[in-house]
């Protein structure tokens, strides 16, 4: 039994014990690492070991991407009937969506993140499942004009054996946003999570499975990105699918030039959320706490930079220290939790340092700005810092926690020019009643998406990706049809 289960026995959810979800899915089969290492992952809210899952070396990577390759040649999967193929994606998104409770819970233990947005998490990634399954009869050649005596036209072809390395900051949301559209499209996945949150994964592979899904079409390896990740990046794989740190995502890309593998990256951000005097402000106050504090910051879409108006500057500030008050910090598992713990102890040090980095640079701290005292969760306050100037280190890091930078301007060129003073382009939000100034702004902007007068909308049919060191390739919707399929032209002689 897991030390989990006896923690939230008094809790109606229908706890697994996930035995085999402990065990990696190579080939069809769950398995151990092959040298019996483990590791652990860890309940960031108790700072407790919640379970150890394998450790992947060299051996099991190499076994999992050749069973993703003999699983791509002899296409069990590509050569389903389209429709049979939309039959079992929707048969995942059925099953997690009836789960969706229980997967939540093992998300919120694994992750920290309060479970009610949890849910939401578990029905976004039942979306994205369902979505997919309704391309797989709809992947499309054309006919191409080239005069009479020929006859031209064009077929999808799947890319092949498809590694997909995802983060921790939003698990099972990542794991199908890869594995749903590489498998809707005919592609075989070697599947490795963050090693902080593998759980969530490991259990989609199980439904996946469960759902007649072939042996060795998804497999899901764990272990550390350092290692496992790395053997996987260099393996002979035909696509590379990365989200996580720019810092990676390069060197994902050198790794990639030697088997020429097609990458895309979704990388992180710096994103600005741009408040005008003529905002709706019962909106934008609230939802600018959102933006920043949802996930604890962990996000690579948060709205880290406030750039707001310099005439209603004090005004929203204000207005924000007091929504701050409503994301209340604590155990996830609590209901009534907005804020969680951060995802580790190295995420929690690295956000700590920004802490002391905000004020050594000439900020003004406004709220929280400590790390909350006398837990032994990884938990730090919401937190406000103005007066930040746009070359400052808070202003142009990723911090990936709750701690917000407010930067004045002046006018429709100021904000432009502050919002693109970044290596990152990921999104932005302005809050604004002027058509034109909305327009402008979105035009202005570079980045992969842009927001008007909300904050987060995200949607299994709206492509999503950054520009500038965000990454490039747009996952979702129906460019997610790049990413995952190769065009053949075909020429016929009349
Ligand atoms: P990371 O980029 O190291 O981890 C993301 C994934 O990449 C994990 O699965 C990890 O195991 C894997 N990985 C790490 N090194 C690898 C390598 N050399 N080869 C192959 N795979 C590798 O991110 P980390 O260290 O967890 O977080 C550091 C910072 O990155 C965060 O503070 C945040 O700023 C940013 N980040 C951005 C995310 C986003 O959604 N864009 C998600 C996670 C982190
Ligand atoms: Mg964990």
């Amino acid at each position: 039994m897991w030390p989990l289960l006896r923690r939230v026995r008094d809790r109606p959810c229908e706890f697994r014990p996930l035995a085999e979800e402990k065990k990696m899915l190579i080939g069809g089969k769950w398995v151990d690492a092959a040298s019996g290492e483990t590791f652990a992952t860890i309940d960031p809210a108790r700072d407790e070991e919640l379970a150890q899952v394998p450790l992947a070396g060299q051996e099991d990577v190499d076994r999992a991407v050749s069973a993703a390759r003999d699983a791509f040649e002899d296409g069990r999967w590509s050569e389903l009937e389209p429709r049979k193929r939309a039959g079992v994606l929707y048969k995942i998104a059925d099953a997690l969506q009836e789960k969706a409770a229980a997967f939540a819970q093992i998300e919120t233990l694994d992750q920290g993140k309060p479970v009610n947005f949890a849910i939401g998490e578990m029905i976004h990634s039942a979306f994205v499942f369902r979505y997919y399954a309704g391309w797989c009869d709809k992947i499309y050649g054309e006919t191409n004009p080239t005069g009479t005596d020929t006859f031209v036209y064009t077929l999808r072809d799947p890319v092949g054996v498809c590694a997909q390395i995802i983060p921790w900051n939003f698990p099972l949301v990542m794991a199908s946003w890869k594995v749903a559209p590489a498998l809707a499209f005919g592609n075989t996945s070697v599947l490795k999570p963050a090693e902080e949150t593998p759980l969530t994964a490991l259990w989609l592979a199980k439904l996946a499975q469960e759902a007649g899904v072939p042996d060795g079409v998804l497999n899901v390896i764990t272990g550390p990105g350092e290692t496992t990740g790395a053997a996987l990046t260099k393996s002979p794989v035909d696509k590379i699918a990365f989200t996580g740190s720019t810092a990676v995502g390069k060197l994902i890309m050198q790794e990639a030039a030697n088997n020429l593998a097609r990458v895309s990256l979704e990388l992180g951000g710096k994103s600005p959320n741009i408040v005008f005097p003529d905002a709706d402000m019962a909106k934008a106050i609230p939802q600018s706490a959102f933006a920043i504090y949802m996930n604890a910051g962990q996000v690579c879409t948060a709205g880290s930079r406030l750039l707001v108006e310099k005439d209603v500057h004090d005004e929203v500030v204000d207005g924000l220290v007091g929504a701050a008050g409503a994301w209340k910090v604590g155990d996830g598992l609590d209901p009534s939790t907005m804020v969680g713990p951060l995802v580790s102890t190295t995420q929690l040090e690295r956000v700590t340092k920004y802490l002391e980095i905000g004020p050594s640079e000439g900020a003004e701290l406004r709220l929280g700005g400590h790390r909350v005292a006398g837990e032994k969760g990884y938990f730090v306050e919401p937190t406000i810092f103005t007066g930040v100037k746009p070359d400052m280190r808070i202003a142009q890091e990723e911090i990936f926690g709750p701690v917000l930078s407010v930067i004045p301007f002046t006018d429709i060129d100021d904000a432009i020019r502050i919002a693109n003073d970044t290596m990152y382009g990921l999104a932005a939000a302005v809050w604004t009643r002027d058509l034109s100034t909305a327009h402008r702004m979105a035009r202005g902007i570079r980045a992969g998406t842009v927001w008007v007068n909300g904050y987060g909308g995200s949607d299994p049919g709206v492509s999503f990706g950054g520009y500038k060191q965000s990454g490039f390739g747009r996952e979702l919707g129906v460019h997610s049809i790049e990413l995952y399929t190769s065009t053949k032209s075909v020429w016929v002689s009349l």
